[in-house]
């Protein structure tokens, strides 16, 4: 993916690129030429990204010649996956981004409401505390539907109509963590426009992805996907693995096994992380 020039639609700088063509005004939204399109910071998050890593997979599968491939999720929510995982912090891999902060490479924790200054604690008080800023995001401020897939934002609407509880922490403290706060805008990772570039972006990402699928085996009756025909019926537009220009729809995404994954079944030690 890499090796592909940037003009393919299946090389990683064109797969980065997709990341900014649905933020920092680059488009609008179909039929309302002047607004500007934004899929951060509403309800379009979750299924955006999905949508998202969905085409970035199908990509490198169809590279790689193998379509079993899957996104590895980084696992930030339990204490065994609260390190920048090592395969990423590797300077001699392809999955290494020197654009990080240095100072956040393993063993360092991660500080999973990171808000830009270092937390003064001990490892044992750190996983205590990111359990609970878990449990705080996935349950306590996600009672219902709406609460966790965030404000609506439909047609006409202005932009950034308001983030749900998980896109507001800790999917924006885990890109400030890993951006590099010598760089003007902390790039790679802390910015919107230059996030996709770390490899890292898709491993962070499909564990935001994963904590949807999780939110739903909570319980069953109160974690429902929104049943409103204008987040069901949005769209996007990605380039497939042929490369083809395609448009898919919230509601073509809703189930990951129609997509062809699931997510391992692995603890969740913060649902016993009740303040
Ligand atoms: Cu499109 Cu993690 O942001």
């Amino acid at each position: 993916m890499k090796a592909l020039p940037a003009d393919d639609p299946r090389s990683f700088a064109a797969q980065a690129s997709v990341h900014c063509a649905y933020c920092d005004g680059s488009y609008s939204p179909e039929g309302f030429p002047g607004a500007e399109l934004q899929v951060h910071n509403s309800w379009l998050f979750f299924p955006f990204h999905r949508c998202y890593l969905y085409f970035f997979e199908r990509i490198l599968g169809s590279l790689i010649g193998d379509p079993s491939f899957a996104i590895p999720f980084w696992n930030w929510d339990a204490p065994d996956g609260m390190r920048m995982p090592a395969m990423y912090a590797d300077p001699s891999s392809q999955l290494f981004d020197p654009r990080r902060d240095g100072r956040h490479a393993p063993p360092k924790l991660i500080d999973l409401d990171y808000n830009g200054r270092e937390p003064r604690l001990t490892d044992n008080q750190q996983i205590d505390h990111n359990l609970r800023v878990m449990y705080r995001q996935m349950v306590s401020l996600s009672p219902t539907p709406s609460l966790f897939f965030g404000s609506a934002y439909r047609a006409g609407d202005e932009p950034n109509q308001g983030p749900g509880p998980v896109e507001n922490i800790p999917h924006g403290p885990v890109h400030i963590w890993c951006g590099d706060p010598s760089q003007p805008g902390r790039e790679d990772m802390g910015n919107f426009y230059s996030a996709g570039n770390d490899p890292l972006f898709y491993a962070h990402h499909a564990n935001i992805d994963r904590m949807w699928s999780v939110s739903k085996g909570l319980d069953a009756r109160r974690h429902t996907d929104l049943d409103d025909p204008d987040w069901l019926d949005a769209s996007f537009l990605f380039y497939d693995e042929d490369p083809k220009l395609v448009r898919i729809r919230v509601r073509d995404v809703l189930d990951t096994g129609a997509l062809r994954y699931r997510y391992q079944d692995v603890p969740l030690p913060w649902t016993a992380a009740r303040p």
